[in-house]
This record gives C-alpha cells, sequence and structure tokens, in this order.
C-alpha cells in the first residue's frame, strides 16, 4: 500500500448547510502529497479512548493549496468531528486512496450523478476537469432533500455559469413550486436531462440505496457497464440472512481461536462480532486498513491496494471479502 500518513492542522472550518460541514487543512510537517480529484482520506480519532477510523473524500480540487474534507453528521466519527474539530486542531490523516477519479477513467463527455454527502468527488472532479478543459462537456445531476441540504449550491451555479459545457440539474424531493425536478431521479429525468447518456461516461456517488436505485434504472436504460463507474459511502446492504448451520469457520492463525462466519458476510464483519478487533477505516475495500492473509476459498468484493502478487499469496481486504468455505486468517 502506497500511502502516507501525516499530521494535519485545520486552518479553516466553515457551515455549508445546517448538517455539513467543510474543514480545510493543511499539513504539520510541509507539503501535502499529490492527489488525484475523487480520491480520499482516512481521518483518525479517538473517541472514549478507542482509536476510530473513517474514510473522507477531499472536496478539493488537486490545484487548491490546501486539502479539504465535507462531511454530514451522520454518527459516530462523523458528530465527533463536527463537535470538536476546530481551527487550530490537529488530526491524524492516512492516504490518498482511491481509483474513483477521471484521470484514470474515460472522461471526455462524463454524466456526473450523485446525492447528499456524495457530492463531494463531483466537486473535486468537476474543478479539476474544468481547470484542464474549461470548455468540457459535462452533464452534472445532484440529488437532496431540499434547497437548504444542498452542499456547494452556490458555488456550482458560479461555475456552470461561467462554464457553458457544464450543465446541472438539481434533484429535489421537497422544493419550491417553480423547481423543475421534484422527487426522486428517476428515468424519465436521466432520459431528459441527459438524452445522450448512452454516449457518455457515467461516474455514480451517494449513500448505498441511491447508488441500487440509481444503478438498476442506468442498466434498464442500456448503459453498458463499462460506462459506469461508482463509489459508494454506505457500507454494503446486509447479506441475506442465512441459518446459523450453513456457516464457514474462521480460524485466527496466532490465537487458534474459531469464529463463525455465514455466506455473504464479509471476514471483518464476522471478527467484530466475534468480538475480535481488527483495523479498519474505509471499511469499502480502498484504503488497505483491513489487510490480512488467508488460506481457503475467499471471494474478493475488492482488489484496491493489493498487487499480483498479493493475490496469489492469499491477501485480501477484510472488509470486501466473504468466505467460500474454512477459511484460516492473519493479520
Ligand atoms: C470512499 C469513501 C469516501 C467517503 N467520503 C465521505 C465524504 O466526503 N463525506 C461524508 O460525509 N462521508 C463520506 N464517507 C462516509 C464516511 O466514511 C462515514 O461512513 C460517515 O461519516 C459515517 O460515519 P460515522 O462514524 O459518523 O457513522 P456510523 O456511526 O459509523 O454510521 C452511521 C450510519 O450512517 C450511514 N452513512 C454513512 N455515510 C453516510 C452519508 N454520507 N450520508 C448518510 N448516511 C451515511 C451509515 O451507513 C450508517 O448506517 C465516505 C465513505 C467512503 C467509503
Ligand atoms: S477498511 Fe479500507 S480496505 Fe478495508
Amino acid at each position: 500500500m502506497s500511502s502516507t500518513s501525516l499530521t494535519l492542522t485545520c486552518i479553516a472550518r466553515r457551515a455549508d448547510t445546517h448538517d455539513v460541514t467543510s474543514w480545510q487543512f493543511a499539513s504539520l510537517t510541509g507539503d501535502l502529497p499529490a492527489v488525484l480529484a475523487g480520491q480520499c482520506i482516512t481521518l483518525h480519532t479517538e473517541i472514549d479512548g478507542k482509536l476510530q477510523c473513517r474514510a473522507y473524500t477531499l472536496s478539493s480540487s488537486p490545484q487548491d493549496a490546501c486539502w479539504q474534507v465535507t462531511i454530514k453528521d451522520v454518527g459516530l466519527v462523523s458528530h465527533h468531528l463536527h463537535q470538536s474539530l476546530q481551527v487550530g486542531g490537529e488530526i491524524r490523516a492516512d492516504g490518498p486512496f482511491g481509483d474513483f477519479h477521471l484521470t484514470a477513467l474515460p472522461c471526455e463527455r462524463p454524466l456526473l450523478l450523485s446525492a447528499g454527502s456524495g457530492i463531494t468527488p463531483m466537486w473535486a472532479m468537476l474543478r479539476d476537469e474544468l481547470a484542464r478543459r474549461p470548455e468540457a462537456d459535462i452533464r452534472f445531476i445532484h440529488s437532496a432533500r431540499s434547497p437548504e441540504d444542498v452542499i456547494f449550491a452556490g458555488e456550482l451555479a458560479a461555475l456552470a455559469e461561467a462554464h457553458p459545457g457544464v450543465r446541472h440539474a438539481l434533484v429535489l424531493e421537497q422544493a419550491p413550486a417553480a423547481h423543475p425536478w421534484v422527487g426522486r431521479l428517476s428515468p424519465d429525468m436521466l432520459k431528459e436531462l441527459a438524452p445522450d447518456l448512452l454516449s457518455r461516461h457515467v461516474y455514480l456517488c451517494g449513500p448505498a440505496p441511491y447508488m441500487t436505485a440509481v444503478c438498476t434504472m442506468l442498466t434498464a436504460l442500456g448503459l453498458p457497464a463499462g460506462q459506469l463507474h461508482q463509489e459508494s459511502f454506505g457500507l454494503p446492504e446486509a447479506p441475506p440472512v442465512a441459518t446459523d448451520s450453513n456457516h464457514f469457520w474462521l480460524t485466527l492463525k496466532k490465537s487458534g481461536k474459531k469464529v463463525k462466519i455465514l455466506p455473504g458476510q464479509t471476514l471483518l464483519a464476522a471478527l467484530e462480532g466475534a468480538g475480535e478487533t481488527m483495523m479498519a477505516a474505509c471499511r469499502a475495500g480502498v484504503c488497505g486498513a483491513c489487510r490480512c492473509s488467508t488460506t481457503g476459498i475467499i471471494e474478493r468484493q475488492s482488489v484496491m491496494t493489493l498487487s499480483a502478487q498479493d493475490l496469489e499469496n492469499g491477501v485480501a481486504l477484510a472488509c470486501s471479502c466473504t468466505a467460500k468455505g474454512d477459511v484460516s486468517l492473519d493479520y
């Protein structure tokens, strides 16, 4: 895993909406590592004496002098950061990580689709792309609950105004009467807002239920799988409930302890369910923090950060790996 660990100093903090805040950071020790627009970092913080790590996309673009993260207050770590991380504060970060960026992916005429805080990689990519190709033909459809929930609303409107190639639309569940796109994103809206959808590459990011619904829509509309690139912020859907007798065994090499694992359950979920502690940050197969060594038949849902040699040697990401038989595990 080629990532950097660094201490960041918070140099600015701004409320974007009633429950979303952006923090800007400089590196305590000097320069910030190079980053591709759309990549994320993991932030490390201690809550009640326990280390907690989460992944956050950099909403800044690579041209910016500082890093920025934009975080919705939804749970344990995000709430703690909202309460405690102030200007002048320091925080440990690892990264940047991730393959969700336009630099390596096809980007001639992108269609960006996001919901809620899933706007963060889109915002970074949009600004980065326009810095390099000011005339770029980009469609951007963002979904939010209400006008008050739209992150970067003013900046987005100003950017679209300054770049005629950018066409953006806000799909709002609750909106003033004059708003044209009300409800949840639907196939009809997609066809109207991006009539040339099938000739574009689509970049999709948001909470898991939004991702599932939009993926189904895009497939039904005929978008080839190779033209869809996505990153989910939520945990994967819970696996189908299996009967307790229908399980395999995970054997922990160091202690010899045996832990039950159900079909479809990740190695990480099985370990945590049995009270074991394992380092994990993004829980989405992006950062490599939960890297472990396995023997047995496994199925990897993500191979990010793993080399060909790792795959040959049974190295896996516990947060994104399921068992297909009994497995021995070292970490
Ligand atoms: C690659 C990656 C990039 C991410 N980038 C961002 C980002 O730029 N901004 C951001 O706010 N979050 C981002 N997240 C989500 C973030 O890592 C945390 O999962 C989130 O802050 C919730 O953690 P918590 O400890 O506060 O909540 P927990 O107590 O761990 O969980 C609370 C619940 O919130 C749900 N949840 C998680 N994220 C969201 C969300 N964004 N909106 C609504 N519900 C959510 C979870 O499914 C869970 O049920 C990203 C996640 C990944 C994997
Ligand atoms: S916790 Fe990040 S890859 Fe598993």
